[in-house]
């Protein structure tokens, strides 16, 4: 039987209880690599309309992130981006920045919680908005790279005839940045 805490009610634990929670934690965390990767499957769901699925577009803008010699960090959080996709559509940016910013430097978890807006230079015009509205953050410490991401690497990325790199070559450093949290956040 699984050990548990003896309280129904935090407030009503002990010292024990809460060493129990915390040596039960550190397998919980360890696993923490294999979640991520479980979830990031759930964009395999569909085409949505694009020539390849959301699983592919997180491998291929991971990919060319790799190619032109991004920093680990910087690829890990191109695989992520669009993580959020499935449950969080309308708010996937600051999803995957909320995963990603214990593990990576806050300029670039604001280019990921960013990038649905700075992508939108590429095609709000063709929905009747300004696809300018990135402006409103220029001068800010990552403007240029989340342009640089969204320019070069996200928006480039539903291409079905890209060399892209299947997902091995990625873990071996999803494993790396999701082990050691550097930023307390929240
Ligand atoms: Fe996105
Ligand atoms: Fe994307």
């Amino acid at each position: 039987m699984e050990e548990t805490v003896s309280f129904i009610a935090m407030a009503d634990g002990t010292e024990e209880d809460y060493r129990l929670l915390e040596r039960l934690e550190k397998p919980f965390m360890t696993a923490l690599p294999q979640r991520v990767l479980a979830h990031l499957e759930l964009l395999k769901e569909g085409y949505g309309g694009y020539k390849i699925d959301r699983y592919q577009h997180s491998l291929q803008t991971a990919t060319r992130a790799q190619r032109e010699g991004a920093d680990e960090e910087m690829i890990i959080a191109a695989l992520l981006h669009d993580i959020g996709d499935t449950i969080a559509p309308l708010a996937h940016g600051p999803m995957a920045a909320a995963i990603l910013s214990p593990y990576v430097s806050p300029e670039t978890a604001w280019v990921i919680e960013k990038h649905p807006l700075f992508q939108g230079y590429h095609y709000f015009h063709h929905y009747g908005m300004d696809r300018n509205l990135r402006e409103k953050y220029r001068g800010h410490p990552a403007f240029e790279r989340t342009c640089h991401f969204c320019d070069a690497w996200d928006q480039a990325s539903f291409d079905p005839n890209y060399d892209t790199a299947p997902i091995e070559a990625f873990t071996p450093m999803l494993h790396r940045i999701l082990e050691k949290p550097r930023w307390r956040v929240g």
